[in-house]
C-alpha cells in the first residue's frame, strides 16, 4: 500500500493511543471514543480515502482500518472498565455510613396543660350536646363590642381596650363575639354552641394575669330558657371538671351583654368551703362569668326577646387549669419548660 496512506493510518493510531494514555476518567475515555470511533470520528474519516485507493488494494486498506478500529476499541474498553470500577468504589467510599457514630437525639414534645384542659372542657360540653364553633382571633370592633351591647365610649371598654390593628379591627378581648357570629349564622333558630379560643388584653403579666389567655364561650338561645338552666349547666360542668363534691355559688355581677349577670364561684379544693389561705378565707374561688343574654343583644342579632331567651358564659381556661392542677403561676403555662409541661397527662 501507498506509504502515505499507511502513514495516515499510523498517525491516527498514534493519536488515539496517546489520547487513551492520558485519559483517566470514564468521561475522558468516552470523549476519546467520540473523537475516534463515532460515525464522524477519525477512523470513519479514514474510510473516505477508499475512493483514492486502487481496486486491488482496497481490501487490504479496509482491513487495516478495521484493525485500527479494533485496536482502539479493545484498549478503550478495558481502560473504561477499570475507570468505572474505580469510580464506583470512590462513590461507595464517600457514601459510607459510619454506624458507630452516635445518633441524633430527637427531643419529644408533650401536650401543654392548657390544651389538655381545653380538650377536657370541650369534651364535657360536647357530651351535653353543644356544637363547637371556631371563632377568630382578629375580630371587628363591631362583633367584639357593638353587637355585644358595648357601644363606643362605654366605660367597660377601658378594661378591655386592647391590641388594635386599625380603628375597626382588634385582637378579640373575649370569646363573646362568637355569640354574635352564632346568632348571625343561625338566623333566628335555636342555638347551643361553645367557642374555645384565645383572647388578648392589654394587661401587665403577673402570677394571675396574662395579656393572652384562653376562654370557652357558651351560648344557648331558645324558647323558655331561664337562669336555672344556666346554673344547672355550670354545676354539671364543675362536677365533671373538679369532682362530684364541688359546689358552685352564683354572685350578682355586671356585664353589658347579660342581664342579670353572675359571677360563678366554686368551693375551694383546699378547704372544701371552710375558708383557708388559698381561697382567702372565703371558701370559694371565682371561675367564670355568665348571665342571661341581654334583650338588646338578642334584638341586635336578629332574635325577638319577647319570644327567645338565652344564657351565656365565659370560662377562663388557664384559671380552670390552675385550679385543677394546682398551678401557682399562669406564666408557667406559657414558658414551655419541659420539666413543667411533662407533669401533666391526659385523663
Ligand atoms: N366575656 C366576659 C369576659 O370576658 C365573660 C362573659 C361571657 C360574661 C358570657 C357573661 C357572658 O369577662
Amino acid at each position: 500500500m501507498n506509504k502515505e496512506i499507511l502513514e495516515r493510518i499510523e498517525s491516527v493510531k498514534q493519536k488515539a493511543l496517546d489520547a487513551l494514555k492520558t485519559s483517566k476518567t470514564s468521561k475522558e475515555l468516552n470523549d476519546v471514543r467520540n473523537i475516534f470511533l463515532s460515525k464522524k470520528g477519525e477512523v470513519s474519516s479514514l474510510m473516505l480515502l477508499m475512493k483514492e485507493i486502487p481496486n486491488e488494494l482496497k481490501k487490504e486498506f479496509g482491513q487495516a482500518v478495521n484493525n485500527l478500529k479494533t485496536t482502539i476499541e479493545t484498549s478503550l474498553n478495558s481502560k473504561l472498565k477499570e475507570a468505572e470500577l474505580e469510580e464506583l468504589n470512590e462513590k461507595l467510599k464517600s457514601e459510607e455510613i459510619d454506624i458507630t457514630l452516635p445518633g441524633v437525639n430527637k427531643k419529644q414534645g408533650h401536650i401543654n396543660p392548657f390544651l389538655l384542659i381545653q380538650d377536657e372542657m370541650v369534651d364535657i360540653f360536647m357530651k351535653m350536646g353543644y356544637e363547637v364553633k371556631e371563632g377568630r382571633d382578629v375580630e371587628l370592633d363591631h362583633y367584639n363590642f357593638e353587637l355585644m351591647n358595648i357601644p363606643k365610649n362605654h366605660p367597660s371598654r377601658d378594661m378591655q381596650d386592647s391590641f388594635y390593628i386599625n380603628e375597626n379591627t382588634l385582637l378579640r378581648t373575649h370569646t363573646s363575639p362568637a355569640q354574635a357570629h352564632a346568632m348571625e349564622e343561625k338566623k333566628g333558630q335555636p342555638i347551643r354552641i361553645i367557642c374555645p379560643g384565645k383572647c388578648y388584653r392589654r394587661d401587665d403579666d403577673d402570677m394571675t394575669h396574662s395579656h393572652q389567655f384562653g376562654q370557652i364561650e357558651g351560648l344557648v338561645v331558645d324558647k323558655n330558657i331561664n337562669i336555672g338552666h344556666l346554673k344547672a349547666t355550670l354545676e354539671l360542668f364543675v362536677k365533671k371538671m373538679f369532682g362530684e363534691k364541688r359546689e358552685i355559688r352564683l354572685r350578682s355581677s355586671y356585664f353589658p351583654f347579660t342581664e342579670p349577670s353572675v359571677e360563678v364561684d366554686v368551693t375551694c379544693a383546699e378547704c372544701g368551703g371552710k375558708g383557708c389561705a388559698m381561697c382567702k378565707g372565703t371558701g370559694y374561688i371565682e371561675i367564670l362569668g355568665g348571665g342571661m343574654v341581654h334583650p338588646n343583644v338578642l334584638k341586635m342579632n336578629g332574635y325577638d326577646p319577647e319570644v327567645y331567651s338565652g344564657f351565656a358564659f365565659g370560662i377562663g381556661i388557664e384559671r380552670v387549669a390552675m385550679l385543677r392542677y394546682g398551678i401557682d403561676d399562669i406564666r408557667r403555662i406559657y414558658q414551655n419548660d419541659m420539666r413543667f409541661v411533662k407533669q401533666f397527662e391526659r385523663k
